[in-house]
């Protein structure tokens, strides 16, 4: 399920598991049935990462670094990683994305961290309060690729750009099985600082969490595919809707969408991503 790893080269799906990049089709790792999902079978979730400590003056953290092998998971040029995660004295977790290739390919990274304000033994998420600064989603077909539309979510379940239990209208999703698991996309925002894309309240606890992001996409995936099969801390089993991932990101399948914002980066060009986690309380 991804439970709190960096997802690349590619998060999300690619259709087919297929490209074109500059007139040369790519085959990559097909794991989600036709579709390749996460960056393939062997993903940036299921590697060892060379890591260090980090300090800064309001932060603590970790560098982490890994170089991906040309060809892996069927992906062009070596790419060379660096992800940090820094706790700051502002309660937050912040989470810097870097990368530099060799030659031309696509990336796409994000953290699939799932969240349950409730804590542990909190149960569902579904009465957790949730606003999304997105007026607009990438709609998909029935596997979860795009179809290449951005279609506003106005008088839809999709709907978060005022605050709502996330259970209010889930049952008016679809899909199989049901729940959220879409992209967004994040409203343009003028003026200092890094976006807005989401704010969660559990009622319960009075817990916050507010997600800022460099990023224009964020997929909020409700723990749809979990079934209880998974037994984690505290010995609790993670059944359907027990947490949330708000997974920043480039538009899913992008390197076949010629309407969504490129995911290709180029020898000399360097990737950045930043998103922040603020953590918080209100009554
Ligand atoms: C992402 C996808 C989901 C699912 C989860 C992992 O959020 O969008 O469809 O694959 O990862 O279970």
């Amino acid at each position: 399920p991804y439970f709190g790893c960096i997802t690349g080269r590619y998060c999300n799906r690619i259709a087919n598991g297929k490209f074109l990049l500059e007139g040369k089709e790519y085959q990559l790792a097909k794991n989600n049935g036709p579709h390749h999902l996460h960056g393939g079978n062997v993903g940036f979730d299921k590697v060892v990462w060379q890591a260090k400590e980090i300090r800064r003056d309001n932060a603590v953290g970790l560098e982490l670094t890994r170089r991906s092998p040309d060809g892996e998971e069927g992906y062009p040029g070596n790419l060379d990683v660096t992800v940090r995660y820094l706790v700051t004295d502002n309660a937050e977790l912040v989470i810097e994305y870097e990368a530099t290739t060799d030659k031309t390919t696509h990336v796409n990274l994000t953290n699939h961290t799932y969240f349950n304000l409730g804590g542990i033994k909190g149960g569902t998420i579904l009465d957790h309060e949730l606003q999304l600064w997105a007026g607009s989603i990438t709609p998909t077909d029935e596997t979860l690729i795009p179809t290449g539309k951005i279609q506003p979510v106005k008088g839809t379940p999709f709907d978060f750009t005022a605050s709502k239990p996330i259970g209010q209208d889930i049952a008016r999703t679809g899909g199989n099985p049901s729940g959220y698991d879409i992209n967004y996309v994040i409203d343009r925002q003028d003026g200092p600082g890094l976006p807005r894309a989401a704010k969660v309240r559990d009622p319960k606890s009075g817990r916050t969490l507010e997600v800022s992001t460099s990023e224009p996409g964020v997929q909020l995936y409700t723990g749809n595919f979990l079934d209880g099969s998974i037994v984690g801390k505290g010995g609790v089993a993670y059944q359907k809707h027990f947490g949330f991932c708000l997974e920043t990101q480039h538009f899913p399948d992008s390197p076949n969408q010629p309407d969504f914002p490129t995911t290709a980066l180029k020898p000399g060009q360097r990737y950045h991503s930043k998103t922040v986690y603020r953590f918080g309380t209100s009554k």
